[in-house]
């Protein structure tokens, strides 16, 4: 099986039968990521097998600011006192429920995650900030190094600087 992540596009994308588990998540695909997408709210891209049928994964992306305050004071110390400090949102992350657990889920996330690196070259972000729906979310994004922000606890963040030495 040959898997492409590439661009979402509507017309040759098909949605319609996605499950992830997790309806705001699958409301989102189907009815809200095309106009998110047309008025460059967010980025969305998806993952396809060779046979091009349906969708197997998703994931968005945007710009993103953050209160300095929210991080932990480790990392706030060693910043500028900036009130507000650019990030980039990784706002869903979903895998179809018939996909789940072959590690699409990882891929998806390293993808995304190499993807705001180099994009962060160009336009500057401190980290990657995911939001979870619940707490499996959150061990999901704990096992690959988010940390969740002080007084929010389903909100983490991934410094990009953590996200450069992976790559
Ligand atoms: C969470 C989700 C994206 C994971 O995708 P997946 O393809 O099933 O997971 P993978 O096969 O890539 O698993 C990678 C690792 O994460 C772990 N993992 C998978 N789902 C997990 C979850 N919900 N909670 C905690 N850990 C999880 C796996 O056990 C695996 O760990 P291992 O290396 O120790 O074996 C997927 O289950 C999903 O779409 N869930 C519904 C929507 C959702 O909760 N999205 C999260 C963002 S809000």
């Amino acid at each position: 099986m040959v898997l492409t992540i590439e661009p979402f596009n509507k017309q040759k994308h098909d949605r319609s039968r996605f499950c992830c588990g997790q309806d705001s998540l699958d409301h989102y695909f189907r009815k809200q990521a095309s106009q998110d997408l047309k008025k460059h709210i967010s980025s969305v891209f998806v993952l396809m097998d060779d046979s091009q049928t349906s969708v197997l994964a998703y994931y968005t992306l945007s710009a993103y600011t953050i209160d300095i305050s929210s991080l932990d004071t480790a990392l706030a110390k060693r910043l500028p006192r900036y009130p507000q400090l650019p990030t980039t949102l990784l706002g869903r992350l979903a895998v179809d429920q018939q996909q789940q657990g072959q590690r699409f889920g990882e891929l998806m996330l390293v993808d995304a995650l190499k993807r705001a690196l180099i994009t962060s070259q160009q336009v500057a972000s401190l980290a990657v900030v995911a939001e979870a729906l619940n707490e499996r979310a959150v061990n999901f994004y704990t096992k690959y190094g988010f940390h969740p922000f002080r007084h929010h606890p389903m909100k983490l963040y991934l410094p990009m600087k953590s996200i450069a030495a992976l790559f």
